[in-house]
């Protein structure tokens, strides 16, 4: 009997080094989001995954994404339990979110509509020089951050098309007409827009997705940068000084990867011809002190339609992502 439960015991330990030993070298995933991980180790083994997009990653088990890939198999929207789906793959269906302007309509477009476009996330780009003044835009964390679905789940959602909306909304009992859906249509309708001159963009609905895109526009060896800092948010700064970064000049032009507005993660991602990337030191006053911060900015140059450009400068802010070629 002694000697059994020995045996058992053992057995167990030993099925349980393995497992953990699996864990380890990455063999297999206990959730989704360590799915995710691996695959973006796969194709980017050198770059971290950033803090804001490491918080979109999904919430769901292999367990639950095996029974939801089941479910969305025999698709029939009566019969889905869209609320559940929503609730587990941490996504936001509710109808009266109202995502601010800048996930969606004011990076794709800068010449929209200047009441679509959140205050001051463009600048001059004369103001890009030292003694420059500038006001940054409200630097606060989007409220809405939903995850990312697993490539798989993307793949089985409708078609990413306003043909299609439709039929998303159904699946995830949005009604048409809501806040929330007329989000989602104008993020379709940005996302389908031919681009400027020179522009290549894609949507993703999977972080699979996006990572593809960057690595197609800039090969793996990149650089990702992030900047998260609230400092000088709504407030003017002075420019205390400006370095462009060389590496990309005849190079590839950067990628910029904008959060917008769906019940899950879409990425907005695009590279224009000739952009440039700028490093900048800034001086914000608060109340009798002066606070420094650094910051990157990006300027598109678009063409006016007159043969000349204009120049689109922003600073790279809250979910944004800008990949460069490695310096
Ligand atoms: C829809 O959005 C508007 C503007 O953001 C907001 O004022 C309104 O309360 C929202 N509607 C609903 C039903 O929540
Ligand atoms: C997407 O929309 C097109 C055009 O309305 C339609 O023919 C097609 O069946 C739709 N696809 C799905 C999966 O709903
Ligand atoms: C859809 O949402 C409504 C409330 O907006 C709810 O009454 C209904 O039960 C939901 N249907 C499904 C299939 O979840
Ligand atoms: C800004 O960047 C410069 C140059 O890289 C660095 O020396 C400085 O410490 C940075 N300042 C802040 C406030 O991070």
């Amino acid at each position: 009997m002694a000697t059994r439960s020995t045996f058992l015991l053992l057995l167990l330990v030993g099925v349980s080094a393995i497992i953990s030993w699996l864990h380890q070298v990455g063999a297999v995933s206990s959730n989704v989001a360590e799915l995710q991980r691996q695959r973006w180790r796969g194709k980017l083994p050198e770059v971290a995954i950033p803090q804001t997009l490491a918080a979109r990653l999904s919430p769901l088990s292999l367990t639950e994404l095996q029974s939801l890939a089941a479910g969305l198999k025999k698709i029939d929207a009566a019969s889905f339990a869209a609320h559940k789906f929503c609730g587990a793959a941490g996504l936001i269906c509710s109808e009266d979110v109202s995502f601010p302007a800048r996930a969606g309509s004011n990076f794709a477009n800068p010449n929209a509509e200047l009441g679509e476009i959140e205050e001051h996330v463009f600048f001059d780009k004369e103001e890009l020089r030292e003694s420059g003044e500038m006001i940054l835009p409200d630097l606060s964390p989007c409220k809405y951050l939903v995850s990312f679905l697993p490539s798989e789940l993307a793949q089985m959602m409708p078609p990413f098309s306003t043909a299609n909306v439709s039929q998303i909304l159904n699946l995830l009992n949005i009604s048409s007409g809501s806040n929330l859906s007329r989000s989602m249509v104008s993020t379709l309708e940005m996302c389908e827009a031919r681009g400027e001159e020179g522009e290549v963009h894609t949507c993703s609905t999977s972080v699979e997705g996006m990572v593809e895109f960057v690595v197609s526009r800039l090969g793996s060896d990149v650089d990702l940068f992030t900047d998260t800092s609230v400092v000088g948010s709504d407030q003017r700064v002075r420019v205390t000084k400006v370095s462009k970064r060389e590496n990309m000049v005849g190079g590839k032009p950067p990628v910029t990867c904008h959060n917008f507005a769906f019940p899950y993660g879409v990425s907005y991602c695009h590279s224009i011809k000739g952009s440039e990337v700028f490093d900048l030191q800034l001086e914000v006053v608060q109340g009798n002190e002066k606070v420094r911060r650094n910051a990157t900015a990006v300027c598109h140059y678009l063409s006016n339609g007159a043969g000349g450009n204009q120049a689109a400068c922003h600073p790279v802010f809250g979910e944004m992502l800008l990949w460069t070629p490695k310096a």
